[in-house]
């Protein structure tokens, strides 16, 4: 049984799309151990506790400075004692002692198709803006596992999404997130699950 550990900071879709893969079959063998969100209002939490799994925040503003925060979010992961951790729209940069603590065990889902529109600065809306401003035709997301970088890590999975004359940043979030995030996600983690971390051969 895989054990996860997925950490949010808003709407909690991701998770979402994680906690029904995993009770309709298309994420195997895995449990979701453990909801951490570093935002006490994240609408996360709420699908969490909805579906009787622990969810806890662990929010800077509780700490007096990030040394103290990082080390008390590490607490946290290791509580719950993870074989993966997953970053579903998680706004917090993952210090370097929780990656070397857990490394190559760590993935983040990117609303693009990565290395376009990535690294420092990018996430959220400001994604899909700096898509449309480049009039690019199609765009995406990425599940990639997480290294000292900024979405830098090796990539797992990837799935494209036609950008429409019409879209805004808002209606172009939207279909990626329903086209791409949501079936993305749940299949990366389904295949460690079934494969394992280091058997990873994406096919
Ligand atoms: C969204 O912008 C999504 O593209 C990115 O994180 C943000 C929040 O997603 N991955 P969620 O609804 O909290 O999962």
């Amino acid at each position: 049984m895989l054990r996860v550990v997925v950490c949010v900071s808003g709407g909690g879709t991701n998770l979402q799309a994680i906690i029904d893969g995993i009770a309709d079959g298309r994420i195997a063998d895995t449990r979701i151990v453990g909801v951490i969100s570093n935002n006490a209002g994240a609408f996360a939490l709420e699908r969490a506790r909805r579906s009787g799994i622990d969810a806890v925040c662990v929010s800077p503003r509780d700490y007096e400075d990030r040394a103290a925060f990082h080390g008390a979010l590490l607490e946290r992961v290791n509580g719950f004692a993870p074989d993966l951790i997953v970053l579903a729209g998680f706004l917090v940069t993952i210090p370097p002692e929780m990656i070397r603590a857990y490394p190559n065990r760590i993935i983040n889902i990117h609303p693009s198709l990565i290395p376009s529109f990535c690294g420092v600065g990018y996430y959220g809306l400001k994604v899909h803006e700096a898509a449309l401003k480049r009039g690019v035709k199609v765009t995406g997301a990425t599940v990639h596992y997480v290294d000292e970088g900024t979405d830098t890590g090796p990539i797992l999975l990837q799935k494209s999404v036609e950008v429409h004359e019409d879209d805004t940043p808002k209606t172009l979030q939207r279909r990626v997130m329903e086209e791409a995030e949501w079936v993305i996600l749940p299949q990366a983690i389904d295949r460690i699950a079934r494969k394992g971390h280091m058997e990873w051969n994406p096919e």
